[in-house]
């Protein structure tokens, strides 16, 4: 049968290829009141780079979950080399050869580079020793043959996000992945981190490696691409070589209409000063001031690492600062914990949805209106009529894709995790709006309705502070920007200046 679907698709591409090394056929996942997958089927060929894209939601982490074993499909096949695979668990797909390099990553860190790549399959000494000199010099060989710069011995705890992930890229090529999948890779690193992940992936490519590539950053899929699948409502809608697409088609296809333009002009009327920062430090950042008006987008940039989180994480009062002040409308606040900073005004979408933005497994809507509870209580009572429409409208608004706003929130896909703590925020009707990231993970679609609630936000006189590694979103929608680079802001750019190369040149400045 699989035999008989890939002749008519050769046929239909009129070139006589090779055998897909993978072939998913018919997949469908169904989770209580959600297909996420439904009749999905995709082939990957040898020394290939599948890109899958589609909307928050749309089934393609559950796709990757089907393929490395951690659910099993309700419904279709996959084959491997043209014979049927069963995968029952993680390590069944691993020991055919598929290995899934995870954004939360999930090496050892308290155990070095060299012991993670090659854990549980030590080169012993007699006596049931480890042979370290030969664990490290294998290693050392692999990083070499892959062309990164990571030494064995390394602790994984104190690698960034970009090497650890190319640990995780190099313990799979050991174990002979011959199928790895990137899902969201490129999320928290930089551009040039970003570069050097593309050069190994067609480094891997050339040794006969494939790869799935999922990333909502369309621009990526030029880069690395040979094939692109797009996903909807758990339905591959298409596919097609990435030479023969344009971004325009792929996101009419994954969003199912087209989308405008992406940033409203900046004229907004600019009022006073509504929040200003003097002499702030903590352990990561020194000596940060900075001011911030009403009708105000102020966006934060510089590499991942520079200190803007944890210059917000101190203002918040999530960090501890050894020295700073900060005033609101001209008096100066002492806050040190969030409780202080939400009551005078502030709100923080925060970047690491996992530890400080959402309660798992708590309900969409009680992650929702989790910090306004007191808002829509009389006497300790809360008015459920009223929580209700407000959960119900903020499911609307940033369209969170979920059976009700009973489900869990852990159960929702990534993007829509995100889409929680966004729409948590906005109901808290804060004066001053910090942002960490605030579209990491997000659809193209739902990245333009959020920068329309900015706009809407900040035309009330409310600011926002937007620290993003997206260089376009906070060119398109920043007032000014803060440049910070090792833990200090080294310069601020005015609108008229704001360029790629010019926020880049700062950045990466001595
Ligand atoms: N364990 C689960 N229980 C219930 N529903 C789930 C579960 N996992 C995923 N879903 C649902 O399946 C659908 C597809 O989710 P999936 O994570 O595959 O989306 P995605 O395409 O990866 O989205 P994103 O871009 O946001 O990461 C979503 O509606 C999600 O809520
Ligand atoms: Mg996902």
């Amino acid at each position: 049968m699989t035999k008989d679907y890939y002749a008519l698709e050769t046929e239909i591409l009129g070139v006589n290829m090779k055998e897909p090394i993978l072939q998913v056929r018919g997949i469908s996942k169904i989770f209580p009141g959600v297909k996420a997958l439904d009749n999905v089927s995709l082939d990957l060929f040898e020394g290939e780079v599948v890109c899958i894209v589609g909307e928050n939601g749309a089934g393609k982490s559950t796709l990757i979950k089907c393929l490395s074993g951690v659910h099993i499909p309700t419904q279709g096949d996959i084959f491997l080399d043209g014979k049927l695979v069963n995968f029952k668990n993680p390590s069944d797909a691993i020991k055919a050869g598929i290995s899934v390099v995870y954004q939360e990553h999930k090496l050892f860190s308290n155990l070095t580079v060299s012991e993670n790549i090659f854990f549980g399959r030590f080169p012993m000494l007699k006596g049931n020793f480890i042979d370290y000199k030969k664990l490290n010099k294998d290693t050392e060989k692999i990083l070499a043959d892959l062309g990164m710069t990571i030494s064995p011995k390394d602790i994984v705890s104190t690698l960034n996000t970009s090497k650890s992930q190319m640990v995780e890229i190099a313990k799979a090529y050991s174990r002979g992945a011959r199928i790895m999948i990137l899902d969201e890779p490129s999320a928290s690193i930089t551009q040039s981190e970003l570069l050097k992940l593309f050069e190994i992936i067609n480094n891997l490519k050339l040794k006969g490696r494939s790869f799935i590539y999922i990333s909502h950053r369309l621009k990526e899929l030029y880069e690395v691409g040979d094939r692109v699948y797009v996903f909807k409502d758990g339905v591959n809608v298409g596919s097609d070589s990435i030479a023969n697409i344009e971004t325009k088609q792929i996101i009419k296809m994954m969003v199912g209409r087209d989308i405008g333009k992406s940033f409203k002009p900046k004229d907004r009327p600019i009022g006073k000063e509504i929040m200003r920062v003097e002499n702030m430090s903590n352990n990561v950042v020194t000596d940060c001031n900075f001011v911030v008006r009403e009708g105000e987008i102020v966006g934060f940039a510089g590499l991942v690492g520079s200190g803007r989180s944890e210059l917000a994480e101190s203002i918040f009062g999530y960090r501890r600062k050894t020295s700073g002040k900060v005033f609101i409308d001209g008096i100066e606040v002492q806050i040190s914990k969030p409780k202080d900073a939400i009551r005078y005004g502030l709100g923080f979408v925060t970047e690491d949805r996992k530890t400080t933005g959402l309660i798992l497994n708590k309900s969409v809507g009680s992650n929702i209106t989790y910090p306004i509870l007191d808002k829509i209580s009389k006497f300790g009572w809360l008015n459920f009529g009223k929580e209700n429409v407000l959960i119900n409208e903020s499911i609307e608004k940033l369209r969170i894709k979920t059976p009700s706003s009973k489900q869990e929130a852990g159960n929702l896909s990534g993007g829509n995790q995100q889409k929680i703590i966004l729409s948590k925020w906005l109901l808290t009707n804060s004066k001053i709006l910090i942002c960490d990231e605030p579209t990491k993970g997000i659809d193209v679609g739902t990245k333009q309705e959020f920068y329309t609630i900015l706009d809407e936000l900040t035309r009330m006189g409310k600011a926002v502070i937007l620290i993003s590694s997206e260089l376009p979103e906070v060119i398109g929608l920043s007032n000014r920007v803060y440049v910070m680079r090792f833990g200090k802001i080294v310069t601020e750019l005015q609108e008229q200046e704001l360029t790629e190369e010019k926020i880049a040149e700062y950045s990466m400045k001595d």
